[in-house]
């Protein structure tokens, strides 16, 4: 008999106790009226808190179709595609619409294979990229479900590396390499500058396309509206989905050259029933919108509140000395022990604070705008659950 957050639903980890009735600013309320400070926010979804009164007010006064059909032409499209790709990396032209970030790279995947001829592909082990064939297939999926042929990069992600990478490239067969530009799913782990700097020459050398997951590092998880500014880098593709509404409808997109939104357009298939719904698109061009007009105040307060995490971090008596990993306000703290880690997690949960335990690593990913007394109050509930 499943647990009775899990009867009729078939899911993946250990937080279905706690049944969701609200979500505000920074808390999420449960149903016996818990309330949780929510260092999570979905996992990099609600960058910007809960329920903000604009994007509900947008939301209430939605007057567009119901419906487009995705072989129509739809002006507010053409609107969202425009406000991303002029955030975006430069060189990207394009953008295909999608439901959500799986959709996204299964499109980016798509477009490699065409554009090259090629059928494999690189990624960094043990990496995430969502829940369909192709991409559990480029990361961390069962070998059971495993359908295209993928090299696995280990890290560090430096010289060395780049060498290795170098050697798979060299029997020039691989579409594409793919990969987070600060990879969230390795509990924050962060490319050094030449690795990054020297992929897209290197890439390139050996016909390869490099395609950037920023799903969940988009809308300034990391310090910067999209990782990728980190690095002198230009990818051939780019994905997004998850903080690009911040929570209120889902959609997904990709951004990609315009030769390879070309090859798509011939010989591909970009049809998405529900991608870019138009609900979606309203709710994404207001916070994207929101996000470009309040852009260096925001990222300025998640450099604050990023520092301020890390000193609290550092002074606080773990069991063991962690691997403190931070870019922006994804912070990783490896803590050495998957046991501990979640043992942790637990005790904060019942404590009234939700974050993350990856194997060993505790992940914190807070709202870029939370402010001091309530980033405070979950550090002190970290600090006395430690
Ligand atoms: C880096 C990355 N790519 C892709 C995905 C898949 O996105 P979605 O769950 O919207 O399909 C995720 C989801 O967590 C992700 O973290």
């Amino acid at each position: 008999m499943p647990r009775a957050g899990k009867r009729f639903l078939v899911q993946n980890g250990g937080n279905a106790d706690i049944e969701v009735t609200r979500a505000r600013g920074n808390y999420i309320y449960d149903a016996r009226d818990r309330k949780y400070i929510d260092f999570m926010m979905g996992w990099c979804v609600g960058n910007f808190g809960w329920a903000r009164p604009a994007l509900r007010r947008r939301v209430g006064a939605f007057d567009g179709p119901d419906y487009v059909y995705p072989e129509y032409t739809y002006k507010p499209w053409r609107e969202l595609a425009q406000l991303l790709l002029g955030l975006a990396p430069e060189g990207l032209s394009r953008c295909c619409r999608a439901t959500g970030g799986s959709e996204a790279v299964e499109l980016a995947l798509q477009a490699a294979m065409l554009h090259t001829g090629r059928m494999k592909f690189v990624a960094i082990e043990d990496a995430y990229h969502g829940n369909t064939l192709g991409a559990l297939s480029v990361g961390d999926g069962d070998d059971a479900v495993r359908v295209l042929s993928v090299a696995r990069l280990k890290p560090p992600l430096d010289a060395d590396a780049l060498d290795r990478l170098e050697t798979r490239l060299k029997r020039r067969d691989v579409a594409a390499l793919i990969m987070e530009p600060i990879a969230m799913n390795l509990g924050v782990l962060i490319p050094e500058t030449d690795f990054m700097e020297g992929l897209v020459p290197l890439c390139h050398r050996y016909g390869t396309l490099l395609i950037l997951d920023e799903v969940a590092t988009g809308f300034g998880r990391t310090g910067k509206l999209f990782a990728s500014e980190y690095y002198d880098v230009r990818p051939d593709m780019m994905t997004i989905a998850k903080a690009a509404t911040g929570g209120a409808a889902g959609i997904g997109g990709l951004l990609l050259r315009e030769e390879l939104a070309e090859t798509l357009e011939e010989d591909g298939n970009v049809y998405s029933t529900y991608g870019w719904h138009p609900l979606s698109v309203d709710v994404a061009i207001a916070n994207v919108r929101w996000v470009k007009r309040n852009q260096s105040r925001l990222l300025r307060q998640v450099d604050r509140t990023s520092t301020y995490f890390a000193q609290r971090l550092r002074d606080m008596s773990f069991e063991e000395e962690p691997e403190f990993r931070w870019r922006g306000l994804a912070i990783a703290a490896d803590v050495r022990d998957e046991k501990y880690a979640e043992r942790v997690a637990n005790r904060c949960r019942a404590r009234g604070l939700l974050l993350d335990a990856q194997d060993s690593v505790l992940l914190m990913l807070p709202a870029l705008n939370v402010d001091r007394a309530t980033a405070k109050a979950g550090l002190d509930i970290l600090e006395a659950c430690l």
